[in-house]
């Protein structure tokens, strides 16, 4: 049976690690839930690719939940779109092992992502590391998904999962899978490091400095944005003239996104500002915007029932959808269905 490629379906995962921060939030998670109104959206905790680095099988449970109560708290609406765990799925690791024999080993060889998280020690990364935008295709594309809302840092998989899309396609001579859409947009779809305006603000910086966590209250967050790093010059009134300023550059991209306007829009409205006073309006905005979601977690946080229920119920759905699907890869692959 082949399953029709739909007109347009969303499909984006996070890691179940850690707090969820600014970066997830500015670059992906809004605008998951802005895009649910329109489209069919698909949202996983992607636990498999979690275990793909050293991990704790008690924090990992515990974050499963609380990033899952971090989406729904971001305003996404299980009753629309589905929420779920990627392990309670079982075709996105079938898809994978099948995806692992597509994917070429001199494309992994070019993943960035890999390199930066295996170190200097590569020798000692896990296969899976190695692995992971084979799995990252296949979670994709076990619902055929079209459009994958995501931050900058995910192109380059996303260019793997056309490849190995693509080359699927041409090596049985079928039109299976579609070519994937990246949706990257905003003023903040690579969020830099409070203290490094150089570095990705990211769950594994070891400095609590360096990011705004969406649990962090309005006094924590207003202390962080007063020791982010800075230069000393004022801010400038266009674009422009945050070149070589990395730091003015990302707190600017913070406050217009938080802002929903352009950023030259913050720029003129900041001409000529001295940082301490900026902080200041970035504090009140920043605090403004996180305070319902923050508030929606804690409420969520103490009724784990409540989430655990709708992951149960989101697998169930999700995997209503994949079956059909994997059942036509495995007719085109060769395996016997007896
Ligand atoms: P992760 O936490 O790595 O699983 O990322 C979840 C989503 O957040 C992905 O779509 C990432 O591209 C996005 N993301 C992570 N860090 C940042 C950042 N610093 N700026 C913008 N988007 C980010
Ligand atoms: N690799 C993504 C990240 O680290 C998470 C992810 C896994 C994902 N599978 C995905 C994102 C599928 C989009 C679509 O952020």
């Amino acid at each position: 049976m082949t399953v029709p490629i739909p007109n347009q379906r969303i499909f984006s995962g996070v890691q179940p690690t850690g707090n969820l921060h600014l970066g997830n939030y500015l670059g992906a998670i809004r605008n998951w839930a802005r895009l649910q109104d329109e489209y069919e959206c698909i949202y996983c905790m992607v636990d498999l690719h979690a275990i793909t680095m050293p991990q704790d099988p008690v924090e990992l449970r515990a974050s499963t939940r609380e990033v899952a109560a971090s989406l729904l708290a971001a305003g996404i609406d299980p009753a629309d779109s589905i929420v779920f765990n990627q392990s309670q799925v079982p075709a996105h690791a079938e898809l994978a092992w099948i995806f692992n024999c597509v994917a070429r080993l001199g494309w992994l060889n070019r993943m960035t992502q890999f390199k930066e998280k295996a170190g200097k020690d590569r020798d000692n990364a896990s296969a899976g590391l190695y692995t992971y935008p084979a799995l990252m295709a296949a979670d994709i594309m076990v619902y055929k998904a079209t459009h994958v809302p995501v931050g900058e840092d995910q192109k380059q998989h996303l260019e793997l999962t056309r490849d190995v899309a693509q080359s699927f396609n041409s090596q049985f001579g079928v039109e299976c899978f579609p070519l994937v859409e990246p949706l990257i947009y905003g003023e903040a779809t690579r969020v830099m490091s409070l203290r490094d305006g150089n570095s990705k603000m990211s769950k594994s910086e070891k400095s609590e400095m360096s990011r705004i966590n969406l649990t962090d209250d309005a006094d924590t967050i207003a202390r962080k944005i007063r020791k982010a790093r800075t230069d000393a010059e004022p801010l400038p009134g266009d674009p422009e003239g945050l070149e070589g300023r990395p730091e003015a550059l990302n707190l600017l991209g913070i406050y217009a996104s938080l802002d929903d306007a352009p950023v030259a829009d913050t720029c003129q409205h900041f001409a000529g500002a001295q940082f301490s006073a900026f902080k200041e309006a970035l504090t009140e905005l920043a605090v403004a915007k996180l305070a319902p979601v923050t508030g929606e977690m804690n409420r969520l946080r103490a009724d784990p029932g409540h989430v655990d229920e709708v992951l149960r119920q989101g697998a169930e759905r999700a995997a209503a959808l994949a079956e059909p699907i994997i059942r036509e890869v495995q007719d085109i692959v060769g395996f016997l269905r007896p």
